[in-house]
């Protein structure tokens, strides 16, 4: 090779090495092969290179576009990798760091509302009971919010929910606005066949609105339609319902005589507490929680069941109600405010989702 090429090989040679990203490289790609490049230019002045040594030289300076097409491809690579190189490193994820601690009060952070986060605590504590979760519409026909339920058109049960009426359909009765969850508990056992373990949370209204009631509200239903089923079985479930809710191991609860016309007997539920200071679990004090019972074989037998093969047991209660007393929230009025002071204090990290495993 003549010192001419020879030179060139080492300038480009050294420049390659040179080249520290891709752009770089493309920039003595272009200086040496392109078109207005210095190979291209040796290439191009072949034809005045006297005949005699034309071919030896074609032969030199065609070598050396191979070796420098060689030389440009293989730093092509090596600059490729690093680079990629860099972005693994740069993008890094550590899985085994711990989740970022949630900051309540940074300005980008979201939370989810207690009454959501309640909901995924009674969907996983009664989850792992083997309960499905059940849906019902807002607007309820008269029969599924009351009729269905054993509650009949003068009944007085009927007066104690100030009911919101819709305007009347075909039939001549008026919808309403769920007064509470129970007709779930119709729609379910009218669509399903027994045995059935749901719950179902969702919302429910009444012509009410103070500091400890809302015209909206949430509640949780429970049904449990099999054969066999006793006092028993409603009682050890909500035991350990109220004490995984609470994650008070041993809270006392008891079980009080009350009446509901869609259970016979029927049983309100009380948790121990101290009035005083609102500790939950110790003080010697009685706090109501919800309502429940076997279900009435009137409600059985008007949704088909026979209730000579079946029996069950229902509760309900009030979400807002028991989100509260865990969580020590005062009043009742912010739930509703999207105030988002209120939402980042109370609310819950959005990604750690309740599970048993650590307790709810
Ligand atoms: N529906 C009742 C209410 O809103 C709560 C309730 C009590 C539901 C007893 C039940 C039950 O399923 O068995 O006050």
């Amino acid at each position: 090779m003549t010192d001419d090429l020879a030179g060139l090989q080492a300038e480009t040679e050294a420049a390659l090495a040179a080249a520290g990203d891709l752009r770089a490289l493309d920039a003595v790609r272009v200086a040496t092969l392109g078109k207005s490049g210095r190979v291209t230019a040796l290439l191009k002045g072949l034809g005045a290179v006297p005949a005699e040594q034309r071919k030896e030289r074609g032969a030199a300076v065609n070598h050396l576009k191979g070796v420098l097409e060689a030389a440009i491809e293989s730093r092509r690579v090596a600059l490729d990798a690093a680079a990629l190189e860099a972005r693994l490193a740069a993008e890094r994820l550590d899985v085994s760091l711990p989740p970022r601690p949630f900051a309540p009060t940074g300005p980008e952070s979201g939370a989810l509302h207690p009454i959501t986060r309640t909901v995924e605590e009674l969907t996983a504590i009664f989850g792992a009971m083997g309960f499905g979760v059940a849906e019902g519409p807002d607007i309820e026909g008269d029969w599924f919010n009351f009729g269905a339920l054993n509650i009949p058109d003068h009944h007085p049960a009927r007066q104690d929910h100030d009911t919101f009426y819709v305007p009347a359909g075909a039939d001549g009765r008026r919808p309403v606005l769920r007064t509470h969850t129970s007709p779930v508990q119709i729609r379910t056992m009218l669509g399903q066949e027994p045995p059935i373990r749901v719950i179902v949370p969702g919302r429910t209204w009444r012509a009410d609105h103070d500091a400890t009631h809302s015209p909206m509200f949430h509640q949780v239903e429970g049904l449990v339609i099999d054969r066999g089923i006793t006092l028993a079985h409603l009682k050890g479930c909500l035991i350990d319902f109220l004490r995984a809710f609470f994650d008070i191991r041993d809270l006392p609860v008891r079980f009080r005589a009350s009446y509901f016309p869609f259970t016979e007997p029927s049983m309100e539920v009380d948790i121990g507490w101290n009035r005083k200071t609102g500790e939950l679990g110790k003080g010697g004090d009685w706090l109501e929680i919800l309502g429940s019972g076997m279900v009435h074989p009137r409600v059985l037998a008007n949704c088909g069941i026979d209730p000579r093969e079946w029996q069950g047991f229902a509760f309900g209660m009030g979400i807002e109600r028991i989100t509260m007393l865990k969580h020590g929230i005062p009043d009742l009025r912010p739930f509703y405010d999207s105030d988002i002071r209120w939402l980042r204090h109370y609310g819950a990290p959005v990604l750690s989702p309740a599970t048993l495993a650590e307790g709810v």
